[in-house]
């Protein structure tokens, strides 16, 4: 990497972590308001209920968010739980450019709310006990997650890719949490999706100083990455098929969503041209 792309990544940061500090910190104790999270009981069977059962409470204008959208916040919550894998194996790729590698160590900060607050939200909300959640961690964990592509500028684009979609899946979540009425998983979500709407924008415009520095280069890799991408550590997740399926069922994160909402976002954002590469997949074919 030249001193100028090296350069220009330590601004990206500087500027980044100090509109963070200004515009988006929030507290899982003090930002939320937990007197509205929605209650099943004491007691409420793992894999949760679609209504309260009887001779249970719920909170004063709090609705009840169905199993269907349970198990989908506790995907995400196990998605977020590989976050030392998530940081310490893009460090190890990454140390030597110090903009990137302290970014990293800033977006670790930034995510380690993430999955405790939803963690958070599933023991209050009584839909898993915190010994569930401990046994289902270990289940997962018990497979460590390890970088999808080797290189710094591939990286570059998935961490790109990755933090757009994980925004939007957040976004449609959060309408299932709205119309539910579970004012505090609303809240939780409208915070994670800030956050991660910001780290995109700081890996798209780093995306940007790739794309001037070696625009051809940067163009294949991009569309190497999109043609092979796929969601962080769900490999790793035990049963994630099924739970990949149940987010499809309720349209927070599936191929078409994919489609118009990430990757034409980003040939927009990034002003690259669509183009089939030999990597592209089925769906790419159609975007
Ligand atoms: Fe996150
Ligand atoms: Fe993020």
């Amino acid at each position: 990497m030249t001193d100028a792309v090296e350069h220009q990544l330590w601004s990206l940061f500087r500027e980044f972590l100090e509109r963070g500090e200004r515009t988006r910190r929030w507290s899982v104790e003090r930002d939320v308001d937990w007197s509205t999270v929605s209650s099943v009981g004491a007691g409420a069977p793992a894999g949760g209920a679609s209504a309260p059962p009887s001779g249970t409470t719920t909170a004063m204008g709090a609705g009840v968010v169905s199993a269907e959208i349970v198990d989908i916040v506790e995907s995400f919550f196990a998605v977020e739980l590989f976050l030392p894998d998530y940081v310490s194996e893009a460090l190890r790729l990454l140390r030597s450019s110090r903009g990137r590698a302290w970014m990293q160590a800033a977006w670790g900060y930034e995510e380690c709310r993430h999955s405790l607050a939803l963690e958070t939200w599933l023991v209050r909300s009584c839909r898993r006990t915190e010994r569930q959640l401990e046994e289902f961690a270990d289940a997962c964990l018990a497979t460590p997650w390890t970088l999808p592509y080797d290189e710094p500028r591939k990286l570059l684009a998935y961490q790109m890719i990755q933090e757009l979609s994980t925004a939007v899946s957040y976004r449609h979540l959060r309408d299932h949490a709205d119309a539910a009425g579970d004012d505090a998983l609303s809240s939780i979500l409208r915070h994670i999706l800030i956050d991660e709407r910001a780290h995109y924008q700081f890996f798209r415009d780093a995306y940007r100083v790739m794309l001037a520095d070696d625009r051809d280069g940067a163009i294949s890799d991009l569309h190497f990455v999109l043609g092979t991408f796929e969601m962080p550590a769900r490999r790793c997740i035990p049963g994630f098929e099924a739970r990949g399926a149940r987010m499809e069922q309720a349209r927070v994160f599936d191929a078409t969503i994919f489609v118009k909402e990430v990757t034409r976002v980003i040939y927009a954002h990034l002003d690259v041209p669509r183009r089939i590469s030999l990597n592209t997949t089925p769906q790419e074919v159609s975007r």
